[in-house]
């Protein structure tokens, strides 16, 4: 009884556990988007099939770092987070910390009903230059001057295992932004006003991303494996040419001159599998580019057949209206239309979410325009591994700051300077510098100060004066390379009588621009900030000088140049100070070569290279070489 009654339960047991079995396989077979071995745009079909217009929308929805958690994740279906500028789990926090906070953010996408893992995107412009210890590499101005891809791509792929140090999986690099009048404040994210420049330091994007494989299609993205990022291409397009260099204003030029001033860099981007591109915040024509549907879904996409996904800039939605968020949904509608596939919102994400899925189930907004954005975006996600691989560990936190790419970077601050002036026509040249005079001076305001060095973008959006992070500044490097028996003293601003009475061989002088970021730089008069032009003044009117400028771009320099002995353009150079100093010093040789005009006045601007009335007072390509004194 007892037995017949246990066969009995143990047979509908059995039952049981075979049917389960049975729609555990067959719901396995049908997960066809989990399946690596499946072509990519089947698991996209097989995936879209399974979602909803909310999960669809999710995907669109990037959001910043301080709003995100795991249930926030989870409970919009958010594909995409990002860091803003200065946005940090905590100050100086470590790489594990890093790790930690992204992999919770991804545990919330991993946990929904199709568990799509998200994107985290960060600004890692020179260097992963958010984080705490991060190498930071020179500012793209200053890599224009170095006129070499190589290098660039070789900073691309230590950024890249710097961003992936920290669990990120995205950067929104390179600007390739063609900066035609330095009053712009973004300049020097800018490689060149030369677009044949800008589209060679496109080499960045290899770097990031890895080399597209020798079979595959051109012009698809790609991301080769878990020490490489998602690259994006920004600000499209026109960025660098509005009217006096005004910050997210309107660039008037006809379609000849966009295309070939501004859209040659695309193309390169585009050929070598760069995943994502940034849309402007300028207008062309008055046309805001947010809303611009004829160049981001008929030129970008159609045209030149971009296949990755197209991102917004920061708040670029509110920012279609002046003044902003006027008319968000009027807004978003706008940006979708355009052909914006994920949007950076990146704070009021329940107010586009409801605003889209209005939009949508009223038929503003097409079916089929959700539907590209999103194939665009699980397009990305597929093919870079996410899904097999949504977890960073912390096998690769040693890479942050490491040695090597401090080298690296080391290398390239020594490839940026440009020698402008060296000695006068009868006097003799200053550089390289004698390393065993008894006593010598340093001055000024960028000499011991590595925010300064750094520019902006670093550690927070605005860059910071100040001991902000790991690094070398140009006054410790002058310590390291100097004779260990010459006296180097330093004072930041001395008067006139202090330099006269101490018997210094020879002055350094390091003075130029605080760190700025984007509008916080805009500046119609270029003037070297005080008390820089006293400094030059006192010091160079007592003793044989070197002026080294840092600056994120050329400054009004002619009134003091008769004063000046020699004048070096550093640029920003990033925490290896110890560049500057191999140079100055002749280890190694002056090679850099202006990537931009250097004008006389302002009211000459804008004048680029090739212009009519061309009058500079430094042209375009200009740059002093030395032989360097100690061979390597
Ligand atoms: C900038 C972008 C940047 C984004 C995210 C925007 O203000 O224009 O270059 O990628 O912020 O920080
Ligand atoms: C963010 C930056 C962003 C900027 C745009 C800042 O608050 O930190 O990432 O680029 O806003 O205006």
């Amino acid at each position: 009884m007892l037995s017949r009654k246990m066969a009995k339960s143990r047979s509908f047991l059995i039952g049981i556990l075979v049917l389960s079995c049975w729609t555990a396989i067959a719901n396995a077979e049908r997960m066809i988007y989990k399946d690596p071995k499946i072509p990519i745009n089947h698991r996209i079909k097989d995936l879209m099939n399974r979602m909803t217009l909310e999960e669809k929308i999710g995907q669109m929805t990037q959001i910043d770092r301080s709003v995100a958690s795991t249930e926030v994740m989870k409970k919009y279906y958010i594909g995409s987070v990002l860091s803003g500028g200065g946005s940090v789990p905590a100050p100086q926090a470590s790489a594990e910390t890093w790790v930690d906070m992204v992999n919770d953010f991804q545990k919330g996408s991993l946990s929904t009903r199709l568990g799509i893992p998200m994107i985290y995107g960060i600004d890692a412009v020179h260097g992963n230059n958010n984080v705490y210890n991060a190498t930071i590499f020179p500012h793209n101005i200053g890599l224009g001057a170095t006129r070499d891809p190589v290098l660039v791509k070789k900073i691309g792929a230590a950024t890249a295992l710097e961003v992936r140090a920290t669990g990120i999986t995205y950067a929104f690099a390179p600007c390739i932004a063609v900066c035609r009048d330095p009053r712009w404040g973004r300049c020097y994210e800018s490689y060149s006003e030369d677009p044949a420049i800008v589209q060679a330091m496109t080499e960045l994007v290899p770097g990031l991303q890895g080399d597209l494989p020798a079979n595959s299609r051109k012009g698809v993205p790609y991301v080769g494996g878990k020490e490489k990022v998602l690259a994006c291409a920004k600000h499209f397009v026109g960025d660098g040419g509005t009217t006096k260099g005004i910050n997210e204003n309107n660039t008037v030029t006809n379609w000849h001159r966009l295309l070939n001033i501004h859209m040659p860099a695309y193309y390169d981007t585009i050929i070598k599998g760069v995943s994502t591109v940034m849309v402007s915040y300028s207008s062309w024509n008055g046309v805001k580019m947010h809303a611009n549907r004829e160049l981001v879904t008929g030129f970008l996409k159609n045209k030149l057949r971009f296949r990755g996904f197209v991102i917004s800039d920061w708040q670029g939605l509110d920012r279609i209206t002046s003044p902003p968020h006027a008319n968000y949904t009027y807004s978003i509608l706008e940006g979708v239309d355009a052909g914006i596939d994920m949007l950076m919102i990146p704070y009021n994400y329940t107010e586009f979410i409801d605003g889209l899925t209005f939009l949508v189930k009223n038929n503003f907004i097409p079916m089929s325009r959700i539907d590209d954005a999103v194939k665009r975006i699980l397009r990305v996600k597929f093919m870079m591994g996410l899904f097999e691989n949504p977890l960073a560990d912390y096998s690769m936190t040693k890479y942050l700051g490491s040695q090597e790419h401090r080298e690296l970077a080391r290398e390239a601050v020594r490839r940026t300077l440009v020698l402008l002036k060296n000695g006068g026509s009868s006097d003799k040249a200053l550089i390289p510098l004698s390393k065993k005079s008894p006593k010598i001076l340093v001055a000024g305001t960028h000499a011991d100060n590595i925010g300064n060095q750094c520019g902006g973008w670093t550690i927070q959006w605005q860059g910071q004066t100040g001991n902000i992070t790991v690094g070398t500044t140009i006054l410790t490097a002058i310590k390291n390379t100097v004779d260990p028996k010459t006296e180097v003293v330093f004072t930041e601003n001395p008067d006139a009588g202090y330099v006269k009475s101490n018997n210094f061989s020879y002055a350094i002088v390091v003075v130029g621009e605080p760190p700025y970021s984007e509008t916080n730089g805009d500046s119609l008069n270029l003037t070297l900030p005080d008390p820089g032009p006293s400094i030059i003044t006192n010091v160079c009117g007592s003793v044989k000088c070197v002026v080294v400028l840092i600056t994120g771009r050329p400054v009004v320099i002619q009134p003091y140049l008769d004063q000046i002995d020699a004048l070096v353009a550093a640029w920003l150079p990033g925490t290896e100070g110890q560049g500057v100093a191999d140079v100055l010093f002749g280890d190694y040789g002056f090679s850099g070569k202006l990537s931009r005009t250097w004008f006389k006045t302002v009211d000459q601007l804008p004048m680029n290279v090739g212009d009519q009335h061309y009058d500079p007072l430094f042209p375009f390509g200009y740059g002093l070489t030395t032989e360097p004194t100690k061979a390597y």
